[in-house]
């Protein structure tokens, strides 16, 4: 028990919480992703989706929670890093910028963070805590992305994700110490075409319901 509260307070510890929560939201984000590609299929296909969805009741409240308590560990974890890092680096401003391997990818991950945080709230205020007693899922999503407004804000915040989930990706398999030469030039092409798939992917859907519905 010791060693782990050691563990977890230790600055490779919060990294590795990082890794295995960021790890978590990718097969969150592939799940959600597969079942958003009903909407291809037309409204009934996306509405018998979220009805097979919601039937699973508890095992989905499971799941809900469980994603609720990464997420909110990620983020403590991911601030305590951030301002410890703040901390132990004061002298910031006169180092060279990509210094320590730091590149625009790391740098930014903070900040791309709390903006996902912010799109994540506005996203389940719109589509998830919702009266859908009058109204079906597809109603609610293709009301919504019949405004240009915002179509705008989930493309912008789709190419947000995509950039943070793609250097989290890489990030985590160097924290778990899966960087052997060997390795890394997969890891990196993998981390650049999962950045793609979720940009185009889930970035390509309010375009298509705006052209095609
Ligand atoms: C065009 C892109 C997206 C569409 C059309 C979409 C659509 C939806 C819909 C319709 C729901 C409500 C499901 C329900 O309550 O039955 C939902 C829930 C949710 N979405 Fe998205 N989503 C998109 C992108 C994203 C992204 C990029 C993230 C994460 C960064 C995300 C995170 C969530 C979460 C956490 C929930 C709540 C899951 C649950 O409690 O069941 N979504 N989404």
């Amino acid at each position: 028990m010791n060693w782990l509260i050691k563990t977890i307070g230790s600055s490779i510890g919060k990294k590795i919480i990082m890794a295995l929560t960021g790890f978590a939201f990718c097969g969150f984000l592939a799940g959600h992703l597969a079942g958003n590609l009903s909407i291809y299929g037309g409204k009934q296909a996306l509405d018998s989706y979220a009805e097979h969805l919601h039937s699973l009741g508890p095992l989905i409240t499971f799941a809900e929670i469980s994603l609720l308590i990464f997420f909110i560990v990620h983020i403590v974890t991911g601030l305590t890093l951030f301002f410890g890092n703040l901390r132990a680096r004061p002298e910031r401003y006169v180092m060279k910028k990509n210094a320590g391997g730091r590149t625009i990818g790391s740098a930014t991950m903070p900040y791309t963070g709390l903006l996902i945080l912010a799109f994540v709230v506005f996203h389940l205020m719109n589509f998830h805590f919702v009266d859908k007693t009058t109204q079906t899922i597809s109603q609610i999503v293709f009301s919504a992305f019949s405004d240009p407004v915002y179509i705008t804000a989930y493309v912008a915040a789709m190419i947000v994700v995509a950039f943070h989930v793609s250097h989290g990706f890489w990030s985590a398999f160097q924290t778990i110490g899966v960087n052997h030469v060997k390795y890394m030039p997969v890891i990196r092409l993998t981390s650049t075409l999962i950045g793609l798939v979720i940009a185009i992917g889930f970035g390509f859907l309010p375009v298509y319901i705006l052209l095609f519905s």
